[in-house]
This record gives structure tokens, sequence and C-alpha cells, in this order.
């Protein structure tokens, strides 16, 4: 098990650009592959996570060049052109892998079955299951049909108008996937927006896309021309730095090219709201999503209240925002983030954990947490280092890090292979910026 003994630091100073955001890049190779001809992409992650999505269209037949320093050309084939995989798909440990395959799995003309590590296997599926079944989708899975592995057995589908019981762009972007296979026109309306790449792409692509507040519309059956695409960093990593940048003396980061997309930028407002020195610079468009570089200089934050509203638009940023609160003057409190519990972790308990372990006064609720920042904090005192785990988590291994460059004593971070799903080369480029 690979762990890594953090330092407190002075300073952090630098330029960096971070890898290829996540989910945009998922749904490059998705819609390119289902696109009629040769769809060109730019900035694509080479995570494990989407690695695991590259490799499942593989299994269905379509060839695709790369990943070579983030180029890749995948052949696409058509909606009809995916071939029935003679093997179990193995989404690993991502969720968007699992829901959204499942989503465009269900209105195939052949049987699959989708799996994955021991962490995603206990992850609820009956969220996607419920909104596919409706449509006619025949999937099954453990747990009275709640979890992986699944076998889906894909066949002709009918459209539905689906109200959403939660804000989740993978439930959203499991039925747009399910609608453009189905017959007639498919809605899905969320309760709050969540990140909306998917949208934007089928768009893109050409598809016949509707969107109407948080309503979204699409109808069955449209051919999807292919694209170039040119996908920015992703914020997600870079809120690593940003916290990173804010917590420690004298710092000063420039983060280039990364992806401002509004529904994914809670982060740089909740930041702003904790007295953050945040700069976006040269804002513009890369392939219809938004991106700017990041200007940010270590600051004085303050605790703040973080409610329902305010947690899709930053739902993979929570951890890194608990690392933010506990040096922070004052109380910041986390309501309405029950769905921390189901993501890679529980990510309400590991990072409650974790931090209280670095002696942070730490409240964990059932959907929240209550931290207790630094000046009312109680700093151990010892000498010995101070273990925490990551639980297999790549945004709690990386969260817990950060937080050891600003805690007292020498933090050791262990189960750090985990970043690896989304952020390799983070260690390196993290060490790059230590003054
Ligand atoms: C993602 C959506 C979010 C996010 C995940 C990526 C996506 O999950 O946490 O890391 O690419 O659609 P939920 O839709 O479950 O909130």
């Amino acid at each position: 098990m690979k762990s890594i003994t953090v330092k407190k630091i002075n300073s952090l100073k630098g330029e960096i650009t971070v890898p290829g955001d996540k989910s945009i890049s998922h749904r490059a190779i998705i819609f390119g592959a289902i696109a009629e001809g040769d769809t060109h992409v730019t900035g694509f992650l080479e995570g494990e996570d989407n690695l695991r999505t590259l490799q499942a269209f593989r299994q269905m037949g379509i060839q695709i060049d790369g990943p070579k320093n983030g180029r890749l050309i995948i052949y696409g084939k058509g909606l009809n052109g995916l071939k029935e995989p003679i093997d179990v798909i193995d989404a690993g440990n991502s969720g968007t892998t699992t829901r959204l395959l499942t989503g465009l799995l269900a209105g195939q003309k052949f049987f699959s079955v989708i799996t994955g590590d021991e962490y995603l296997r206990k992850r609820p599926m009956k969220r996607v299951i419920v909104p596919l079944s409706k449509m006619g989708a025949l999937i099954y899975g453990r747990d009275n049909n709640n979890l992986a592995p699944l076998s889906i057995i894909g066949r002709r589908l009918k459209a539905i108008d689906y109200i959403s019981p939660i804000a989740s762009a993978q439930v959203k972007s499991a039925i747009l996937l399910t609608g453009l296979f189905a017959d007639g026109t498919t809605s899905v309306t969320e309760p709050i927006k969540s990140r909306d790449h998917t949208e934007r792409m089928l768009k893109a692509f050409g598809a016949d896309i509707n969107i109407k507040g948080l309503r979204i519309e699409i109808k069955g059956g449209s051919k999807l021309k292919p694209q170039e695409i040119d996908i920015p960093g992703d914020i997600s990593s870079a809120a690593f730095f940003i916290v990173a940048g804010l917590i420690t003396k004298g710092s000063e980061i420039l983060i280039k090219n990364v992806g401002v997309n509004p529904t994914r930028t809670g982060i740089i407002d909740l930041l702003l709201k904790m007295g953050g020195d945040i700069k976006l610079l040269n804002k513009r468009e890369s392939s219809g999503e938004p991106a700017a570089d990041i200007l940010v200089k270590s600051s004085k934050l303050k605790g703040i209240k973080i409610t329902k509203k305010d947690i899709p638009r930053t739902i993979d940023e929570i951890p890194i925002l608990c690392v933010a609160s506990a040096f922070a003057d004052g109380e910041t409190k986390i309501s309405g983030a029950e769905e921390l519990r189901v993501k890679e972790s529980d990510r309400i308990r590991t990072m409650a954990d974790g931090l209280s372990r670095l002696g942070v006064d730490v409240e964990e609720r059932a959907d929240g947490m209550v931290i207790k920042g630094a000046k009312s904090q109680r700093v151990k005192e010892s000498k010995k280092k101070i273990k925490v785990n990551s639980f297999g988590d790549h945004r709690v291994a990386m969260s817990m890090i950060i937080a050891g460059l600003a805690a007292h004593e020498e933090t050791v971070v262990e189960d750090i292979k985990c970043i690896d799903t989304s952020f390799p080369g983070f260690l390196k480029l993290l060490k790059g910026l230590v003054f």
C-alpha cells in the first residue's frame, strides 16, 4: 500500500497546467464512438477512470488511436455500430463509466455485463435502473437491482418524462443516452442543475436536444456528427492547488487553461466568499466549454455556511473545501450534502476521520459536517507522525496531502495509489511548486 509523508512547507509558487477534465473526457469517447466518423480529441485525461471508458468501447468494436499526450482519434460507427462485448466490462473505480454506459447499453441490440472494483460495487445503481426500467430497460443487479455487477439485456426502448429526485449529472446523462436510442422524445428534470457537459456535447454533435431551465428533452434517433474537441483542465483537479495556494503563506500559483463551466465553479464562489484571493484571467471558450487561467494567492480565510443549493456545483470539491475550512477562522457548516456518502468513499465519514486525526474539531452530521477552523482548533502537540487514510478515494488522498502541507505535524497519508484514477502526476506537479 503506497503512502507518503507530508511535511509543513513554506510556500507554493509557479505556473502549472492540470490534466484534462474527467467528465468531459468520458463524454468525448462516448459520443465520439456513436458519431458517424472520426472525432479528434486533445487534452484527454489519461487517468484510470477514463481509460476504463476507452477500454469498454474498444471491447464494443470501436477503434481508438491513442491516448498519446492527451490526443485521441475515435473512429465512430454511428448509433447502431456498437458490437456485443465478448467479456464483462470492468469500470474499475469509475461511477461515471458505470452509470453512463448503463444508459447507453440499455438501448443496444445486445447483452452486456458491467462491474467494477470493491468500492464501485458498493455504490447505488438503482438511481439509474429505476428511470431506465420505466423506459422498458431490462437491467439486473445484486441487492435487489441496486449494485454492480449489472447485467443488461439491451432492447428497443420508449421515451419517458422523468422527474429526478436527485441532482446528479450521472443520472441525467444516463437517461439522455438512453433517450437517444428510444422512440419519441425523452425528458429529464432535475431538482437543482448538475454539471451540463452532456447537454453541451450532445448539442455540439448535432443531437436534437432542448434545454428549458431544469428540464432537458432529447429526441431519439438523431445522427451525431463527429467533432474536434479540445478539453480544458479539470477544475476539480485545479481545486487542490487553489486551496493549497490559499492556506500556505506567501504562495502564488497560476493555473493555466482550466474549465470554468458555471455548473462546476461552486468551489471558486465559495472560496471567494471565504475571503480567498482568486482571479479568473483570460476567459475564453474551448469546444463549447468556458475556460480561464486561475491566479491564486495566500489568503486569510473565514468560515462560511454551505447549503444544499451549493452542493451540485461543488460536489467533488467538498473534501478540499473541508481542508480550506480547517485552516479558516471560525466555523464552516456544510448541510444538504448527503450525496457525499455515496461517492468513491463516504466522504463525510472519511474527511471527518482524516481531519480529526490532524487535531481539527469536526462534528459529523447525517447530511454534512461542522468544522471549527484554525483559531478554535485543537492542534496536537505530539511530535509523532499522524497517520491518515484515503479509504481508496482519490479526492480524499489529495485533500489530506494538501492539509499536510499546512499542518503542524508530519502527516502520513496512506493508500495513495488511487490518485491515479483522476490525477496521474499530481505529486510531481505539487513538488514542482514547493519553494
Ligand atoms: C460526474 C458527476 C458527479 C460527480 C462525478 C462525475 C459526471 O456525480 O461527482 O465525479 O461526470 O457526470 P453525480 O452525478 O453522481 O453527482
